[in-house]
């Protein structure tokens, strides 16, 4: 298992290119299942959690190769009847349930592993099922599986009781393919979402309403094939910004779109931190010490659950009190004991994490139980005096293309190396 070994202090300054997002990918991915043609996807980071995906279309009988640095995706015909998605995939990650509305659309049946739990929340998909069903499937639980089936899935008007990100794009990808027209009410507004409906579009699917929260969409008979360039991670940027102003460095965040990290912009700008924004590039400069500043996550356009780790980490190095307040998932301060234990004074309660920020940090070992968390510590130990071991870097394996590398160009000493325990 390997585990990055980060020497600190350092002030990181220069540009990176963020890759493309990992969550916007996934659910590109699964929109393969839609068609018989080929779809070529482009700026599809070379993460674990796509790899893993491609290998569950594999088996769903979509196969891939390179074309010139582009994923092409093509029906490979061998298993082309299979619509189940095993529980030894599902439990390794928990978007492979994105193949549901799809496999439901194109073949009437699908048998997707539940979920389950993981180290961030419970994470039910309730929502995801709802819908389908209000979409005229027949939807039963056994054996820890969702068998659901529809000959062909109709239109109907969804409202969904939380807006999902995941829902909202599964039941996107069954209601291109239903008889008639599908509403959707209360989706998400994440980027990815929008991301996906632009892919779909591109195949010939036809969706009104992008980039709100209701969406309609008009049935069509088949989708075809399509090129598309997957949208920047904002998450992935996101981070680098955050790892910037909290070193008192210098970074500037290329081809990106800076809409789409508006929050985090706006809160940088809170602790003091001075941006500046491009059309296509954000440049983050650390000046002298960073004030608090409180936070509270919220689905899109409100501050990333997914940058709620990293951002704690700056707020330690932050003058003052501050109040961070997780909405979005129950269990998502798993980050601060390690953070504690590397000279930060962080209490937790109930949903929100108290900073008493501006305590220096140093060196320490140190483990994560999730991917942001991981990233989190990575941060932190960027900023720490010392030596800082963090274990258990598959966790940002499966969202992170080559951080130790883009960590290094911006001058950070970060270094990857097998675990001996
Ligand atoms: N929820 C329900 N019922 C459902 C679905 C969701 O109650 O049927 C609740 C969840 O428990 C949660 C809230 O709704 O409290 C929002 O969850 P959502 O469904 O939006 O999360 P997700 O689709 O499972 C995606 C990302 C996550 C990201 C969240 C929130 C992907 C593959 N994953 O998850 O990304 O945190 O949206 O923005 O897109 C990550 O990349 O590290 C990550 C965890």
């Amino acid at each position: 298992m390997d585990r990055f070994v980060i020497t600190g202090p350092c002030r990181l300054s220069g540009a990176v290119r963020a890759s493309g997002a990992k969550n916007a990918a996934l659910p590109a991915l699964a929109a393969c299942l839609l068609t018989d043609e080929p779809v070529r996807l482009a700026r599809v980071p070379q993460v674990r959690d796509i790899h893993t995906f491609l290998r569950l279309l594999a088996h769903l009988g979509v196969g891939h190769q390179d074309a010139e640095g582009e994923l092409l995706l093509t029906p490979c015909g061998a298993r082309r009847s299979a619509d189940e998605a095993p529980y030894e995939v599902v439990k390794t990650m928990r978007a492979s349930v994105l193949v549901l509305g799809p496999l439901l659309a194109r073949h009437g049946h699908a048998r997707v592993s539940l979920p389950g739990g993981c180290a961030i929340g419970v994470r039910p998909i309730d929502q995801h099922l709802a819908g389908l069903e209000a979409l005229g499937a027949e939807v039963r639980l056994e054996h820890g599986y969702v068998d659901a089936s529809a000959p062909r899935l109709r239109g109907a008007r969804f409202r969904f009781a939380v807006p999902t990100v995941t829902g909202t794009e599964n039941l996107l990808m069954a209601a291109v393919l239903a008889r008639g027209q599908t509403v959707l009410e209360n989706c998400a507004l994440e980027p990815e979402v929008e991301d996906l409906a632009a892919l779909l579009t591109a195949m010939g699917a036809r969706i009104a309403g992008v980039g709100t929260p209701t969406l309609v969409i008009e049935g069509v008979e088949s989708l075809g094939a399509a090129r598309h360039e997957v949208v920047a991670d904002r998450i992935e940027g996101g981070t680098y910004l955050i790892a910037g102003a909290m070193t008192g460095g210098d970074v500037t965040l290329v081809d990106t779109r800076p809409a789409d990290l508006a929050p985090l912009i706006a809160k940088l700008a809170e602790t003091g931190a001075r941006v500046e924004v491009g059309e296509r590039s954000i440049r983050v400069q650390g000046s002298g010490r960073l004030r608090a500043s409180d936070l509270t996550t919220a689905p899109h356009p409100g501050f990333p659950t997914d940058l709620q780790a990293q951002f704690l980490a700056l707020l330690t190095q932050a003058e003052g009190e501050s109040a961070v307040c997780e909405t979005v998932f129950e269990n998502r301060f798993q980050h601060v004991p390690e953070l504690n234990r590397m000279g930060a004074e962080i209490r937790v309660e109930g949903n929100t994490a108290h900073v008493h920020g501006g305590t220096p940090l140093s060196g320490a070992r140190v483990m994560a139980t999730d991917l942001r968390a991981s990233a989190c510590l990575v941060l932190a130990g960027l900023a720490a005096e010392g030596e800082t071991v963090v274990d258990r870097i598959y966790h940002l394996d499966r969202g992170y293309e080559q951080m130790e590398i883009k960590l290094h160009r911006l001058g950070g000493r970060v270094e990857r190396t097998a675990s001996t325990s």
